[in-house]
Order: structure tokens, then sequence, then C-alpha cells
């Protein structure tokens, strides 16, 4: 198991029953089940290539009479009630955020939600606080020098976190890996602030500069 999907796993209390929608191979309902992280787990998916390859993994840990694989579209296979938490990993934010509002009522009725946007974080970040829900905590996994954020996310009305942290990360489990993940936004900015100076684009340069305050603040926070 990748250390981004252990991270996943981390954030899942005990005792649950969980659905792992877009599930693919199904590496994260076998390991839950392996570990004794949920009481059962019902993985969907669109296509039906992933499913078999997600059959044919669970069929050889013997694990058929606990995950349940289901063929079809986000949170449609789900009934009201029917699991504790939805995760929602290894997509766009847009396609996340899409899935939960095509049913926001299914989600609205799980314990919480865990997320794992690949790209468009800021934008799930901001659908989710204006579709009455908020985070809880994000946690970063970390896998060489790629970094995921993870988002627990609870049906609560909440306000709106500042622009920053909707950029970055919301209410983050500030963890080594939380300060290696600001570190390297802090060269990625540098590099990017470095590059619109040269081509001599001022007001574009001087907004990732404040962003750079406020990372490398962060930071001295850590070093204090
Ligand atoms: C990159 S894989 C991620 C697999 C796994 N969740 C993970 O994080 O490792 C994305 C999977 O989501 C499935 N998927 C994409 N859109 C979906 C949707 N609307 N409903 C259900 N599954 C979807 C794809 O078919 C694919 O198997």
């Amino acid at each position: 198991m990748n250390n981004r999907l252990l991270t996943i796993a981390g954030l899942i209390e005990k005792d649950v029953v969980v659905a792992d929608v877009g599930t693919d191979h199904a590496h994260l309902a076998i390991y839950l089940l392996k570990n004794g992280l949920a009481n059962k787990v019902i993985a969907s998916d669109v296509k039906a290539g992933p499913l078999a390859a997600a059959r044919r993994n669970i069929a050889d840990c013997a694990l058929e009479h606990k995950i349940e694989l289901r063929l079809a579209d986000g949170l449609t296979p789900y009934r009201p009630a029917e699991v504790d938490v939805f995760v929602i990993a290894g997509m766009g934010g847009h396609t996340i955020a899409d899935i939960l509002a095509a049913d926001i009522e299914l989600a609205r009725a799980a314990r919480y939600l865990i997320l794992q946007p690949m790209q468009n974080r800021p934008f799930l970040r901001r659908w989710l606080y204006q579709n009455g829900f908020s985070i809880s905590v994000e946690q970063i996994a970390r896998e060489g020098t790629k970094f995921y954020n993870i988002i627990k996310a609870v049906d609560k009305v909440a306000t709106l976190p500042d622009e920053f942290d909707l950029a970055v990360a919301v209410n983050p489990l500030k963890d080594a890996n939380y300060y290696a993940y600001i570190e390297h936004l802090v060269d990625v900015k540098q590099a990017l602030a470095e590059h619109l100076s040269a081509a001599n684009k001022i007001v574009e340069c001087e907004k990732i500069n404040t962003e750079l305050v406020r990372l490398k603040g962060v930071s001295d926070v850590r070093d204090r």
C-alpha cells in the first residue's frame, strides 16, 4: 500500500461500513478489512474494467464476504444510511464535487467524507464550504516529491476559510509532512515569482510574493 492510501485508511475510525467510490483495484478496501479497520466495504466503480481487477484482487485475499462490488456512477449505487463513510480518492476536485452534488442528501447522511483530490484542491475546499460541509482535518501524505491532501469533511455549516487556507490546507494536521509540503510550496512559488518578475508581470508577481510571506510565516512558526 502506498502512503496516500495508508493516510486515507488512518483517517477512518474503526467499526464502520465504508463506501469506496471509484475503487479501481480495491487496494484500500482490502487493506481496511485485512487490518480490521472496517466492518464491511461497499466498493464501486463507474467502469467494468477496474471493477473486474478489484474482483480478482478481492478473491485472491478471500474477502468476497466482506467487500461488496457495485458497477455504477458516483453515489448512485448506495442507499441512504447504508454506509458510515464515503471515500472518494484519486480523482480531480471537480469530479469529486460533481459526484457529491449529484446525490448531496446521501453525502450528508454519512458520518463523514474522506476526499483526496488529485487536482483543483482549492476548488473542492470552497465547494464543500459553499454547500454546507466543513473540513474537520486535512492530512498530507507524501510519496517522494509528491504531496497529497487528504480531506476529512463533515456535514456542518461553517464560515468560509480565508483564501490562504483554501489554497493550501484547511485545519491541517501539523506534522512533518505538512511542514515539508509548505517548504515544497515555498520552492514552487519562489520559482514562479522569479519567472513573473523576469517577464515584468508586476501585479501577478506581487500576488505570489504575498502568498510567499504567509507560507514562510508557517515555516517560521515551526522553526521557533
Ligand atoms: C485513479 S483511480 C483511483 C482509484 C482509488 N480510489 C485510489 O485512490 O487509488 C480513479 C477511479 O475512479 C473511477 N471513477 C471515475 N469517475 C467515477 C464516478 N463518477 N463514479 C465512480 N467511479 C468513478 C475510475 O473508473 C477509476 O477506476
